[in-house]
């Protein structure tokens, strides 16, 4: 089938988050499997910056634009998937991020931004450039929620599937936006996209689209109750016959120890001698003592509430008599990222914080790390225990949405099937986290038991392949309802 992936964020081109990695990997695995599949990204500056060499193949005249936009062709390094960026610099061609300025800003224009990119959506699927319409267009998370929205004015349009990655960003915003992006009037309604008085992107993607999809199983049925719907569980409670989980996969080529030119030394599930030198390099970039025989607990993450690292702070004072090393990569609110800056300097033999985002060390943790903590209150997915599990990293995870459904916990029956990969840990508090914590290291302590967790994470099958063949089945399915 013809697939149009519209998405606000693709590696290499511009990342922010996992959305990115999927972005980035996914169509090349749907192409392999058989897919004619291509992308759209607005052309960030950042993006431009890194593309290379750009065909301008279409022109498009949209609404509330000073000039029209235009559409550069690329492709995914590697794979070949094309790649078509949105060119319209009076909303993509400035410094900073995807979403705001460096400062964690929100851009003041993003509705008409990521309207924008609907609208273009919709042309692309209306024959735009020649030769070429999607019979399927799969949107995701809020950026694109209007794609199918606006689609379902096309006389003959595509089936449209929207993948949830991340409920809690529902694109809210005002009156005043909704009548600056010229919606049609009918849309301000309890049915469609109004939301407790502002609008959402997001209900209106859920609304609209043939299909809904959530990255891990398990999410898919948390985002149906109060506590992880955000206001949205009963929009979602309306469409549950169409409401599906297909588990993310990884770059199995990116992310893997055996070949991964980022870390210190290669190595695989069996010689682990490399693993050592990785985790001697990390001390010595963090500073901390270079000693092989302390545990060192490894976080990677954007910095905001969903992740909990909060609870790892609150979980210091309980971990003290502990032997460990804690290192930290991460950005975002300010306020943590100054209790963990303080908390680095009251120890700075047992923790590490660098603040900031760098792709090079978080795979020198992810090599160099024993343990992996992912303490997050929900999680639609997360890559990075999966990561962690390729790299013979233990995980430590609270037990919500997809890391629930890829760690597989340390119980007896598991332990001596030898599957277990990592601990589970529920509910959400500083003292489950720190009581979970100390059992792993207890089981650090014994290696025959974790010789057993490490080699059962590193042998877990985590590409894409079997959610490639879930997409292109759904793809075929909705493709097929649409006649
Ligand atoms: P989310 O999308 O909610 O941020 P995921 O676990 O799906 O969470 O994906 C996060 C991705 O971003 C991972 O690839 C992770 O390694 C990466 N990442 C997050 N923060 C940083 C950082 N500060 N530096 C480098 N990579 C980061
Ligand atoms: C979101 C989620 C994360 C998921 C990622 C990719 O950012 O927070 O859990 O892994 O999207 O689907």
């Amino acid at each position: 089938p013809s697939i149009l992936f519209v998405t606000s964020e693709a590696v290499p081109f511009v990342k922010t988050g996992g959305l990115a990695d999927v972005s980035g990997s996914l169509p090349p695995a749907l192409q392999a499997a058989g897919a004619d599949v291509r992308l759209l990204l607005p052309a960030y500056r950042s993006v431009l910056a890194h593309a290379g060499s750009l065909e301008r193949v279409a022109e498009l005249d949209l609404p509330g634009l000073t000039v029209p936009a235009g559409i550069l062709a690329t492709e995914i390094p590697g794979s070949g998937v094309p790649v078509w960026l949105l060119d319209c610099p009076e909303l993509y061609d400035r410094a900073g991020g995807p979403y705001g300025d460096g400062a964690g800003v929100d851009w003041p224009d993003n509705a008409l931004r990521f309207a924008t990119l609907a609208r273009a959506a919709v042309a692309l699927s209306d024959g735009l450039v020649a030769g070429w319409r999607p019979q399927l267009v799969h949107c995701h998370d809020w950026q694109s929620g209007l794609v199918p929205v606006l689609l379902a004015d096309l006389p003959e349009r595509p089936a449209t599937v929207f993948t949830i990655h991340n409920l809690a960003y529902r694109g809210l915003f005002s009156r005043l936006d909704f009548d600056r992006l010229e919606l049609p009037e009918a849309l301000w309604s309890m049915e469609g996209l109004e939301f407790y008085g502002d609008f959402s992107f997001l209900k209106g993607g859920l609304l609209a689209s043939d299909w809904i999809t959530t990255v891990s199983p398990t999410y898919a049925r948390e985002i149906l109750t109060p506590e992880f719907g955000w206001g949205l569980e009963g929009v979602l409670g309306s469409r549950m016959e169409n409401l599906l989980g297909i588990l993310n996969g990884i770059d199995t080529g990116m992310w893997d120890p055996a070949t991964d030119p980022l870390i210190a030394e290669n190595y695989d599930a069996g010689d682990l001698g490399g693993k050592r030198v990785n985790k001697h390099a990390l001390q010595q970039r963090y500073g901390l003592p270079a000693d092989a025989e302390v545990p060192v607990v490894g976080f990677i993450g954007r910095l905001v509430d969903q992740k909990g690292v909060d609870l790892i702070l609150d979980a210091l004072p309980a971990l003290e008599g502990e032997a460990l090393q804690l290192v930290v990569l991460g950005s975002g609110d300010r306020k943590l990222e100054q209790r963990l800056l303080d908390a680095a300097a009251e120890s700075p033999h047992r923790i590490g914080v660098e603040i900031g985002y760098d792709e090079s060390l978080a795979h020198l943790i992810e090599a160099g790390a024993d343990l992996f903590l992912m303490p997050s209150r929900f999680e639609p997915c997360g890559l990075n225990q999966m990561y962690s599990q390729r790299y013979g990293t233990v995980p430590v995870v609270h037990r919500a949405g997809g890391l629930a459904d890829t760690v597989v916990p340390v119980e007896r029956a598991a332990l001596e099937r030898a599957e277990a990969t990592g601990f589970v840990f529920t509910p959400a508090t500083a003292q489950a986290l720190a009581v979970t914590l100390r059992w792993a290291l207890l089981c650090y302590r014994q290696p025959r038991i974790w010789e057993r967790l490490v080699q059962a994470g590193m042998a877990r099958d985590f590409s894409w392949a079997r959610s490639a063949e879930d997409y292109l089945a759904l793809y075929e399915r909705a493709i097929a309802a649409r006649g």
